[in-house]
């Protein structure tokens, strides 16, 4: 699995939305790092707990701006967001009630998801949010 790296595709041109995405890059490789040391169940569940908290509240944050500015794509990124979020707990659940589960396949699921989100939809809010002063 390979490492995430920053690169210009991810930048969404709101700094802190931009920060929080850094801040999930890097707890996703964390895991990553975790299972390529061969770590146990319970410092891995601890990170992917930390990754669904911090995901929850960065999309209420997105959300937010998104709703403070009328954003007129904002159900369809919703959806988006819970679907991620169906991932993730899904993930947590199996590592916590399958003994021997494959992390790996769930982590690369989970990075694809994120990067696929991060590339796609939020690019189309920092537009919208920048023409109407939010940088
Ligand atoms: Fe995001
Ligand atoms: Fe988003």
């Amino acid at each position: 699995m390979t490492l995430l790296t920053w690169n210009h595709a991810c930048t969404v041109g709101v700094r802190a939305m931009d920060d929080q995405h850094g801040i999930l890059m890097d707890t996703m490789n964390e895991l990553r790092l975790a299972l390529v040391h061969g770590s146990g169940r319970e410092p891995v569940s601890e990170l992917l707990d930390r990754l669904i908290e911090f995901t929850r509240m960065h999309f209420s944050s997105e959300e937010q701006l998104m709703e403070q500015s009328s954003f007129p794509s904002l159900p369809e990124h919703r959806a988006e967001h819970l679907r991620l979020l169906g991932l993730l707990r899904e993930a947590a659940h199996r590592l916590q009630h399958v003994v021997n589960v494959p992390m790996r396949p769930l982590l690369c699921q989970l990075r694809d998801g994120y990067l696929d989100h991060i590339e796609g939809l939020d690019q189309k809010y920092g537009p919208w949010l920048n023409q109407r002063g939010v940088y």
